[in-house]
């Protein structure tokens, strides 16, 4: 089994999604074997996005991320890498598939509900940025 970083962005925790979000993880096969609710400051926001620091985006992204609580988790499951990035959709919501979250909760392609990380490399050093071993129980 393989394990990824899930964010429920500031626009879901906001609106009071991380339920349904979660339910979506669940329905799809995925397990959430940590979770929490943490304040980031913009500084660690910009740590986090390093590898988009020189995108146009990047300030607006890094304070959208400290505008308010993220809830923080770690699925696991078959292939969990690639199906949570499905359960996800697209990053721009009119471009995500019908039921995926970002199409039924994303707001704009810069506040869209949910971070995932994209290969092994990068789901190792995400959990790692976020999570101790010891709060990792599979
Ligand atoms: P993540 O799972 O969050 O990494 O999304 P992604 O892999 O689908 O997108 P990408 O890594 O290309 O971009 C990271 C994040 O930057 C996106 O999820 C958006 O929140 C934000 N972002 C990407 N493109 C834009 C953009 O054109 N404008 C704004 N404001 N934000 C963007
Ligand atoms: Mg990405």
């Amino acid at each position: 089994t393989e394990r990824t970083l899930s964010i429920i962005k500031p626009d879901a925790t906001k609106r009071n999604l991380t339920g349904k979000i979660n339910a979506k993880f669940e329905d799809a096969g995925l397990r959430i074997i940590a979770q929490k609710r943490i304040q980031l400051t913009k500084a660690q926001a910009g740590q986090f996005y390093a590898v988009h620091a020189e995108r146009p985006f990047y300030d607006e992204l890094c304070e959208f991320m400290a505008s308010e609580p993220v809830v923080v988790q770690v699925l696991e499951g078959e292939g969990a890498i690639l199906k949570n990035r499905e359960v996800m959709g697209a990053t721009n919501p009119a471009d995500a598939a019908p039921g995926t979250i970002r199409a039924e909760f994303a707001e704009s392609v810069g506040e869209n509900s949910v971070h995932g990380s994209d290969a092994p490399e990068t789901a190792k050093e995400e959990i790692a940025f976020f999570f101790s071993g010891l709060e990792l129980v599979g």
